[in-house]
């Protein structure tokens, strides 16, 4: 049986270990899938020890990204570029990084929602680590017009001018956002967390698909799209289920069934 985990602090209410259990029992592969809770300073150390008695891979979770980015010896290029680590991959003596945040995005997005995003003009909310993560798989799909905005302006247009070789991308402060519909609305921020709505302009809602990545919870930004004409209103739930998905294939080469796993989840 092979051995997989998650590293978080917290981690008490991970539901990596659930999904994980539902693919490996779609797939009829045996696995073991626990939450490992590291303290803030001992990441490496609780990895170490995780390697040492036999684990075949596992997840990073908040706030230990950019230590596993730091353990990994080779990284891939969404690793690389969002310059942090979500999934170790144990090969050998090699560990291998890979950052399946942003597939798991666009995985929701286009096969779950079934949406287009070539074309599509998408909007940011936030330039923060989150926002680091999704930027290069979203501009592999091609979308018109990828703009990032950020309380610190400064900030998004940093952000956008690392991305800019890979796509359309620009940034700027969320006071410059129009007053006109856009096509995607990805809310990136931490807001959601803290209970708060970014202050933006209201027009951009209307007809629009809001995507909070966060999950669990009716968040602000979603409360506010529905009050302003989003046509289609989104947590992050399938994000988190996509991003396992692509973890779970990583290690065992297996594809889940995302979607199953999605509708057994929802509440
Ligand atoms: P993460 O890794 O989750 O992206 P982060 O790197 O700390 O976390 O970034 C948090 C992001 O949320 C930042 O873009 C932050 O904006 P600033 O860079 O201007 O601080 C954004 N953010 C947090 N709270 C916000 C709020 N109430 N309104 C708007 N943006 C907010």
């Amino acid at each position: 049986m092979k051995r997989f985990a998650v590293f978080g602090n917290p981690i008490q209410h991970s539901l990596s270990p659930s999904i994980h259990q539902q693919f490996a029992e779609q797939t009829g592969i045996s696995i073991s899938y626990q939450k490992i809770l590291a303290p803030t300073d001992g990441f490496a150390a609780a990895a170490a020890d995780f390697i040492q008695q036999g684990g075949s891979g596992f997840n990073i979770t908040v706030p230990f990204k950019l230590d596993a980015f730091q353990l990994a010896h080779q990284h891939s290029a969404y690793a690389k570029i969002a310059g942090a680590v979500n999934t170790i991959k144990i090969q050998g003596a090699d560990i291998i990084g890979e950052n399946t945040d942003g597939t798991g995005l666009v995985s929701d997005l286009m096969e779950n929602l079934e949406l287009e995003l070539n074309a599509k003009t998408i909007l940011i909310l936030g330039a923060g680590g989150a926002t680091r993560g999704i930027l290069l798989p979203l501009l592999e799909q091609n979308p018109k017009r990828l703009m990032v905005a950020n309380r610190n302006a400064s900030k998004a247009l940093e952000l956008s001018e690392d991305f800019s070789k890979y796509g359309k991308t620009c940034g700027f402060g969320l006071e410059k956002i129009k007053n006109e519909p856009v096509d995607i609305i990805i809310n990136a921020t931490s807001a959601s967390l803290d209970n708060q709505m970014p202050a933006i302009a209201d027009g951009c809602a209307a007809g629009a698909v809001c995507y909070d990545l966060m999950y669990g919870k009716q968040t602000p930004f979603m409360n506010w799209a529905k009050a302003h004409g989003a046509r289609v209103i989104s947590d992050g739930l399938g994000m988190l289920v996509g991003q396992a998905a692509a973890s779970f294939e990583f290690w065992t080469g297996k594809k889940p069934d995302a979607q199953a796993v999605i509708q057994n989840l929802k509440p």
